[in-house]
């Protein structure tokens, strides 16, 4: 059984990294049970990959449908074709989309090749959707090193919108072996904004091992500051962070 502590932010410190998935997994299933037409915020990033493939099996086994599902993804890169292999478009296809019955229609990533002209109207584009769908049921988060959720890097303000990001040197490095080499990492973003992803009805940020323990305590503890926008999370209402043994050392 997970430890839980009733905080602002829920924390739910699992055993392993199988249980959490699989009770964000569930959690996820028994919201499409209730509300088929349930609204999903994805992320991306090597965090959530066990979570598509446990949805992808559990919709495999004839537990769960996504047909009604609407999903929004939090960000996309710019300046590489959808099709290359580390657009987050490619991404949720490989990882998810391809596997379940998901409707092509209901799916919306931000573009990745949105030249300046359009961006202010696409971001916006972005916005109305989520709203013109009822807003976001649950949204799934990482967090980098940075403190980032989507790509709202530091001096992200808590009510920011989707809009175009220049991506921090941390993060582009985290990329650099995903794309072979730093130079061929894009410089820039879209993202949904923080006051975006703060509108979702629930938020499960997941983060796994070591590596993030000092970040998930800044997160979680630390004072709410726009220099690591998931420390936003500490004022919705409902937030959880899933975590592991491993990213909840540093929590006292
Ligand atoms: P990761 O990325 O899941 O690959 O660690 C998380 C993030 O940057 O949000």
């Amino acid at each position: 059984m997970p430890t839980t502590i009733s905080m602002s932010i829920q924390l739910h410190i699992h055993p392993s990294i199988d249980a959490a998935i699989k009770k964000v997994a569930q959690e996820i299933i028994t919201l499409i049970h209730h509300k088929p037409d349930a609204v999903l915020g994805l992320a991306t990033g090597s965090t959530p990959i066990p979570l598509y493939q446990e949805l992808v099996r559990r919709f495999k086994l004839g537990e769960v449908s996504f047909k009604q599902v609407t999903t929004f993804n939090l960000d996309e890169y710019q300046c590489i074709d959808r099709t290359h292999p580390e657009s987050y478009w490619n991404f949720m296809h490989r990882h998810f989309f391809n596997h379940v019955d998901m409707l092509a229609s209901r799916i919306h990533l931000p573009g990745s090749r949105v030249e300046p002209l359009e961006l202010a109207r696409h971001c916006q584009e972005y916005e109305d959707q989520i709203k013109a769908v009822g807003g976001i049921d649950y949204q799934i988060l990482g967090i980098g090193r940075t403190g980032h959720i989507g790509f709202n890097e530091p001096g992200s303000p808590m009510d920011c919108r989707t809009r175009r990001i220049h991506l921090d040197e941390i993060t582009r490095q985290d990329a650099a072996p995903a794309f072979g080499d730093l130079l061929h990492v894009p410089t820039h973003a879209i993202t949904m904004g923080c006051g975006t992803i703060l509108e979702a009805k629930h938020i499960s940020l997941l983060a796994f091992g070591s590596k993030k323990a000092a970040i998930v305590r800044e997160a979680m503890l630390g004072p709410i500051t726009d220099q690591i926008s998931a420390s936003f999370l500490q004022k919705h209402p409902s937030a959880a962070f899933h975590l592991d043994h491993g990213s909840a050392a540093e929590l006292s």
